[in-house]
């Protein structure tokens, strides 16, 4: 791989030991993949933030590591709730080493946002821009629906990218990996957490292929946000298209093509049932301020008889104060900087219902707690006794 006369000084350790060892991680992924050369990134989103999964190892890694983040640097959820861990039923131990990571992250200048949904919170990306995104509905919103180029980062390798500003250019920075591979057809009108659904079904089937979709009527954001999270955790799709909708593709043609009628949504649900659950968790992507308001109007004058967690990130919850008191007035919590996928405190449930086809697929692999799917209606309806 070309690297300029800077970046070949980095790389022999010119600016020091962590961005030397920043600089072998991204030539190493360049060689790998056949990248030309590196591209300057507009913003970072980082992963391996929750001390569940990078544990004592990932920890001492970020621990050891000098210097300063070069671009806007964001964090994905952590195990907790920065603030309100104890009433989620974190031990002191965990929240320790939690907080230990969270002050590593901050020494290097990383923003301490935690949360899968920084494009509703900051101005990091725009169209054609060149990002390193960590988590997986992030990078198929920031590729889909903003039209910016980031690969799927790892956690490392986006933390390179944060300290050196750049990243290399292969995969879906380039126009020949953002061709559509799939024409998918969808005979359904669908609403709200239809598009978990339907995202669930197509991953499954395109698994790392780039869908195009066809749809009766025109998603919301938060319907677009919900369809390339399932199908980023059914599959590992990191880009789709909505055809008259999202920024367009490359120019392409439709070789192989599917279609989903409304049978094959309902059959989603029907599979996925949300009898038994001893919980009920909204917000996978965290929520956004509509979905709050959704929430809130909902719960407004009911109380909860299981527990019900309502997911978003610290400045949405801080921008409507209003909102997380009505909805936590009916016994719900609105926890934010972390999700019930990457939290430990979601392990003392038997099973949750969510809304997202997300949480769906990953709750029962990595959080080993079944999971029910249903629309926001049903999900609160049950958290209120109704089933
Ligand atoms: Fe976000 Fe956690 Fe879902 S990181 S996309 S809320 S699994």
């Amino acid at each position: 791989m070309y690297l300029s006369r800077e970046e070949e000084g980095i790389y022999q350790g010119e600016k020091g030991e962590t961005l030397r060892r920043m600089m072998e991680i991204l030539v190493a992924l360049g060689d790998i993949y056949g990248a030309e050369r590196l591209v300057p990134v507009r913003s970072v989103q980082v992963a391996g933030v929750s001390y569940k999964n990078i544990g004592e190892a990932g920890l001492e890694w970020i621990s050891d590591l000098e210097g300063h983040v070069a671009v806007p640097s964001i964090l994905n959820p952590a195990g907790m709730d920065l603030c309100r861990w104890k009433e989620m039923g974190i031990t002191e131990q965990f929240a320790l080493k939690q907080q230990e990571t969270i002050e590593a992250y901050r020494k290097l200048g990383v923003t301490i946002d935690c949360t899968c949904t920084p494009y509703q919170i900051y101005d990091l990306a725009s169209r054609g821009d060149h990002l390193a995104w960590s988590e997986s509905s992030a990078v198929s919103y920031a590729n889909s629906v903003i039209g910016a180029r980031t690969n799927r980062e790892g956690g490392p390798s986006a933390l390179a990218a944060a300290l050196v500003g750049k990243t290399a250019l292969y995969g879906y920075h380039l126009d020949e990996s953002r061709r559509p591979t799939l024409l998918v057809e969808v005979d359904a009108d669908l609403h709200g957490s239809d598009y978990g659904a339907l995202g669930f079904l197509v991953g499954r089937i395109v698994k790392d292929g780039v869908p195009f979709f066809r749809l009766r009527a025109a998603p919301t954001v938060d319907e677009l946000k919900a369809l390339g999270a399932s199908m980023a955790a059914s599959g590992s799709v990191a880009l789709y298209y909505v055809e008259d909708v999202t920024p367009a593709p490359p120019a392409w043609k439709a070789e192989e093509r599917i279609s989903i009628d409304r049978k094959e949504i309902d059959e989603v649900y029907a599979a996925n049932p949300g009898e038994g659950a001893d919980a009920v968790a909204l917000g996978c992507p965290h929520c956004s301020e509509e979905e709050l308001e959704k929430i809130a109007g909902l719960l407004k004058g009911g109380t909860v008889k299981k527990a019900l967690w309502v997911c978003t990130a610290r400045k949405i919850a801080e921008a409507h104060p209003d909102l997380v008191q009505t909805i936590e007035e009916s016994g719900a919590r609105v926890f934010c900087d972390t999700c019930m996928v990457v939290s430990p405190a979601t392990e003392r449930f038997a099973k949750m219902m969510v809304n997202s086809g997300k949480a769906l697929a990953y709750l029962p692999g990595l959080a080993k707690v079944k999971a029910g799917l249903g629309t926001m209606e049903e999900c609160i309806n049950v958290s209120l006794g109704g089933l």
